[in-house]
């Protein structure tokens, strides 16, 4: 499988992919990454890991279309089965999204559905969440929604801010996403009924506790 990952920013999703993906046993192969920012820093990432790189600068053009019909090109000169957003910072419209349908996942920094959209860890300081996490989906056409396909938790710590929480969930975002793409690249896992099927449960029964009993 082919997959290309799409990225606006510092790109340390990425980076851990791409890190994923070098292992022998990953069913994958990154073959393209993505930027509508020029001077995106992740696309370093890239250039180091010798994976082919492109920008496709969204102020080049008129209208939302337009920019993803110059996406779909490259994804076709790729050859690309699969597309992770990572910290892509666009509005895909439904005509994108639909036409990607199952092959399209992105990662939320938040326990979806709570929390969509933007400055997710300073709304979860402010509404004094005590248990907060990071989700991989399938992109669905409303914005941070779509078949869930893995989650991770950790507790809220009483002295975090928005800046240490969302360093301590990035740790779990970089181990999450990995995990989730190898299950979906794999087969282990599908789009099925609207959720995601899993023939063997990855999970373990271990509570977390804020405060703790
Ligand atoms: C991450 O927090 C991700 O969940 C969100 O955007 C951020 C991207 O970070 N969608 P990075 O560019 O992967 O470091």
């Amino acid at each position: 499988m082919r997959i290309a990952v799409f990225i606006s920013g510092r790109g340390t999703n990425l980076k851990a992919l791409l890190d994923a993906a070098e292992k022998p046993s990953f069913p994958g192969e990154i073959a393209l990454v993505v930027s509508n920012r020029p001077g995106a820093p992740g696309l370093q990432f890239a250039t180091d890991a010798g994976v082919s790189h492109c920008v496709v600068d969204h102020s080049d053009f008129a209208t939302r279309e337009d920019f993803e019909a110059a996406l779909n090109d490259q994804l076709a000169l790729a050859k690309i089965d699969l597309i992770c957003l990572a910290g892509f910072m666009r509005i895909l419209t439904a005509g994108f999204v639909d036409g990607w349908k199952g092959r399209l996942m992105n990662i939320h920094p938040s326990l979806l559905p709570s929390f969509r959209g933007l400055n997710v860890h300073e709304r979860m300081i402010d509404a004094a969440v005590k248990i907060a996490g990071c989700t991989v989906h399938f992109v669905s056409s409303e914005m941070d929604a779509g078949p869930i396909i893995g989650q991770a938790a950790l507790p809220v710590l009483p002295d975090d801010t928005a800046e240490t929480l969302a360093a301590r969930l990035l740790v779990l975002e970089n181990k999450l996403y990995p995990e989730c793409l190898r299950v979906i690249v794999d087969k282990g896992a599908r789009l099925s009924g609207g959720v995601v099927q899993f023939d063997t449960p990855l999970t373990d029964d271990k509570a977390i506790f804020n405060p703790h009993p």
